[in-house]
């Protein structure tokens, strides 16, 4: 495949350790969860974080009850401030976040001559993507997931994993339900790495197929999510995290690029995937609809040098 196509920059961003909530100076009551977030937003960091943002947008986030949750819309909402900002030239208070008309965030320029930005982003974790081009001749579409393995590992012993399968028959095919419910792990002596891999398998197969949903910009909105179907889906493996038992530097892992996609029975050949595994429990995938586009390689931003105006 020729990569001349347009560039796509990718961005990551940690917010676990940002906008730290103050400490209470109460009767060391646990806060309900609306006070959580209330108190939360009441610290230096988070006030001015929050003065970055629109009414509406400050609203949106205050409406999380989880901290760890209103972190994460905050720091979406940063990143594609600092995205149209940097890519369009305007200066953050022109930097308005539109939506399209299945409501996927876009940036409409005031000036019909501006530069124009195509975006799209993902939470889960402590993570939050970005992808994003300049000019408006391709969609993009990108996914995070994080395995939370204590809780699914649980779900899987006690009820298996074809029911496990099945209860994702509403998004997935029957074809692709039967492939994650057999997907043969790679030989493992440990019943636990054995699951560990169909569970990474299902996760790549979801992370995949949302970020095409994404991509298009249909959303749950789609009426053919079971006629698109994810064939041949291989799995990203995280780097080792130990090496001569010092942790690794690299958190990157393994790039897989070779999914294909059939849609009503025919092969989709005009969408570029890929998928890279994250430090040991994420994966990222991203989606072009230009074949030949040029990811480059996702950038883990520092608040205050990368992000804030
Ligand atoms: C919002 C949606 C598109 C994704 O939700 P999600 O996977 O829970 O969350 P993600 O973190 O990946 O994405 C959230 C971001 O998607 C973006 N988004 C919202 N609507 C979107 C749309 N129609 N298209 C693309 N992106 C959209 C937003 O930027 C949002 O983050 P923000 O509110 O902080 O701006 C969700 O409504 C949805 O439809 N998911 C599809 C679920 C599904 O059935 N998937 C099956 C495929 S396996």
């Amino acid at each position: 495949m020729v990569m001349n196509g347009p560039k796509v920059f990718r961005w990551v961003l940690d917010v676990e350790l940002l906008w730290p909530t103050p400490p209470d100076g109460t009767n060391g009551l646990q806060p309900s969860a609306r006070e959580a977030t209330a108190r939360w937003a009441s610290g230096k960091e988070s006030q001015y974080a929050l003065s970055l943002l629109t009414p509406g947008e400050q609203a949106k986030v205050l409406r999380f009850y989880r901290p760890s949750d209103a972190k994460l819309s905050l720091a979406s909402c940063l990143l594609k401030h600092r995205a149209i900002a940097t890519t369009c030239e305007v200066p953050w208070s022109e930097s308005t976040i539109g939506e399209d008309s299945n409501r996927k965030p876009c940036y409409k320029p005031s000036n019909p001559e501006g530069k124009t930005l195509e975006f799209n982003v993902s939470h889960h974790g402590t993570l939050v993507v970005l992808v994003g081009c300049s000019g408006g001749d391709v969609r993009l579409g990108v996914d995070i997931v994080r395995m939370n393995w204590d809780k699914d590992y649980a779900t899987v012993m006690k009820e298996g994993f074809q029911s496990w399968a099945r209860t994702y028959e509403s998004v997935f095919s029957d074809r692709e339900v039967q492939d994650i419910a057999h997907y043969e792990a790679p030989e493992h002596d440990d019943v636990q790495d054995t699951i560990r891999a169909k569970l990474r398998h299902f996760y790549a197969h979801w992370c995949l197929k949302e970020a095409y949903v994404k991509m298009t910009g249909e959303a749950l909105l789609a009426p053919w999510l079971k006629d698109v179907e994810f064939r041949n889906v291989q799995v990203p493996l995280p780097t080792s995290l130990v090496v001569d038992g010092a942790p690794e530097v690299n958190l990157w892992g393994q790039t897989c690029t070779d999914v294909e996609i059939w849609a009503h029975g025919n092969r989709v050949t005009d969408v570029q995937l890929e998928i890279q595994a994250f430090r040991d429990d994420y994966m990222i995938a991203t989606a072009s609809s230009h074949i030949g586009a040029q990811f480059s390689s996702f950038k883990e931003l520092d608040l205050e040098k990368d992000v804030y105006p």
